[in-house]
C-alpha cells in the first residue's frame, strides 16, 4: 500500500505566515504538522509515500524531508503547478500509485489516534475506497456526509452544505484504490474552481462501487486558520509527557509536562507551568511565566514576560513585560521593550519586528 501526503494549497487563511513557507510546515509541539502525517503512514506500515508540493515554497518541503531516509520511509515529490483542487492532486499520482490500493493524507490534518486500525481494515475488505468521520459544531465548514438507514451505509456526500441534516465531517484521510482515477476524470470543476474530493467519493458511490466508513475515536484536527493551528497545539500538548534534558538553576519552578531541549537554560526566577515544550539552545528568564500550552522552538531568548496558549518559532527574540496569549510568532522575530505591562495577541509572520 501507498501512501500521499497533500503539501500544496494556497494557505490564504494562514497569512502572512503561508507568505514564507507552505502551511503543513508550520510547527505544532515544535514538529511540522506534516509530519504528524508522515509519520502515521509510517506507523500503519505505509513507506512508500508521494508528497504533492504545490507553489508555496516547494523547495523548502523537499529541503526538510529529503528523499525521506531520515523519517525511515521513501518519498517521491509530485509537483502540483496550482491548487486546482484535493481530486486534482490525487489525479496526479496515478502512475505513482500504480494499481496499489492507497491513503490520502491531507497535510494540514492531525489526528490524535493513529492509522494501524483503519488501514488493516481497508486492507481486508472489498471496499472501494472508506472514509472517516467525525462529527463536527459547524457542519458548513466541512466535506459532510450523510449516513443512510441502512446500517453501515453512506446516503450522501456533500462538500460544505448550507443546511445539513448531518454533523458528520469527512476528515482529510482518505482510503482508495486506483477505481478513484477514472472517476476524476470525469469531474468539472466546483464553483470555486476545483476538482473537489467530496464530487469523486459522490460520483464512485453513484457509479456503484461500494464505499464505508469508520468513525473518528479523539480528536481531529483541520489545521486551516490560526485559531486552529494554537488549538492543535494545544491537543498535542495534552498528550506530552516529560522530558528533560537542560541546565537549570536550582529554585526553577517547573510543573508537570514539560518537555525542555538540549542546552536550554531557565533561569531561577522563571515558572513553567505544563504542557509546554521548549526546543533547543533556549535562554528563559530571567522574570518569565510560560505555559499552559505553550510550544516554543529553538534558540529562542525569552525575557521579562509571560506566554500562554501560543506558539514561539525557533529563533524568536522576546524582551519585553508584556503578556502573550493565544498567539503565533513565526521564526526569527523580535518583541523589546514594553513599557506597559498590558495583554497582547499576536499573529507574526517571519522576522516581524515589535517594538512597544
Ligand atoms: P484547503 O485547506 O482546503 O485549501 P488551502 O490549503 O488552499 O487553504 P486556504 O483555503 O486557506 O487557501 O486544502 C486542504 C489540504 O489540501 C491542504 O493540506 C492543502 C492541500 N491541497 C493541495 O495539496 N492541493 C490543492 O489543490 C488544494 C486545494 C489543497
Amino acid at each position: 500500500m501507498k501512501g500521499i501526503i497533500l503539501h500544496g494549497g494556497h494557505g490564504t487563511r494562514l497569512r502572512p505566515l503561508t507568505h514564507t513557507g507552505p502551511k503543513q510546515l508550520l510547527p505544532i509541539a515544535n514538529k511540522p504538522m506534516s509530519q504528524y502525517a508522515l509519520e502515521d503512514l509510517k506507523k500503519a506500515g505505509v513507506t512508500d509515500i508521494g508528497i504533492i508540493i504545490g507553489d508555496v515554497y516547494p523547495d523548502k518541503v523537499k529541503e526538510y524531508y529529503g528523499d525521506g531516509e531520515k523519517f525511515g520511509v521513501n518519498i517521491s515529490y509530485i509537483y502540483q503547478e496550482a491548487p486546482k483542487g484535493i481530486s486534482h492532486a490525487i489525479r496526479l499520482c496515478k502512475e505513482f500509485i500504480g494499481d496499489e490500493r492507497f491513503i490520502v493524507y491531507l497535510g494540514d490534518n492531525v489526528l490524535r489516534k493513529d492509522l494501524s486500525d483503519y488501514t488493516k481494515k481497508f486492507q481486508s475488505s472489498e471496499t472501494d475506497a472508506m472514509i472517516l468521520l467525525c462529527e463536527v459544531d459547524d457542519p458548513q465548514r466541512f466535506g459532510i456526509a450523510e449516513l443512510d438507514s441502512e446500517p453501515g451505509k453512506i446516503k450522501k456526500i456533500m462538500e460544505k452544505p448550507k443546511n445539513s441534516q448531518s454533523n458528520l465531517a469527512v476528515i482529510g484521510i482518505y482510503f482508495l484504490t486506483p477505481k478513484i482515477f477514472d472517476i476524476i476524470d470525469k469531474l468539472k470543476p466546483s464553483w470555486r474552481g476545483e476538482l473537489e474530493i467530496t464530487e469523486a467519493l459522490q460520483l464512485l458511490m453513484d457509479n456503484g462501487n461500494k464505499i464505508t466508513y469508520d468513525a473518528v475515536t479523539g480528536w481531529w484536527k483541520d489545521t486551516g486558520t490560526p485559531e486552529d493551528i494554537i488549538h492543535a497545539n494545544k491537543l498535542v500538548l495534552d498528550s506530552i509527557g516529560t522530558e528533560n534534558q537542560f541546565l537549570i538553576d536550582d529554585d526553577t519552578q517547573i510543573k508537570e509536562q514539560v518537555v525542555i531541549g538540549k542546552d536550554s537554560t531557565i533561569s531561577r526566577d522563571s515558572f513553567v507551568s505544563g504542557p509546554v515544550i521548549i526546543g533547543k539552545n533556549c535562554t528563559i528568564g530571567p522574570a518569565v511565566r510560560i505555559g499552559p500550552y505553550v510550544s516554543i522552538g529553538d534558540n529562542c531568548i525569552i525575557k521579562n514576560c509571560e506566554i500562554e496558549n501560543s506558539i514561539i518559532m525557533n529563533e524568536s527574540n522576546i524582551n519585553s513585560k508584556i503578556s502573550i496569549h493565544d498567539s503565533i510568532i513565526a521564526h526569527g522575530s523580535t518583541i523589546k521593550d514594553s513599557i506597559v505591562p498590558k495583554k497582547h495577541k499576536f499573529l507574526l509572520g517571519e522576522r516581524s519586528q515589535i517594538n512597544l
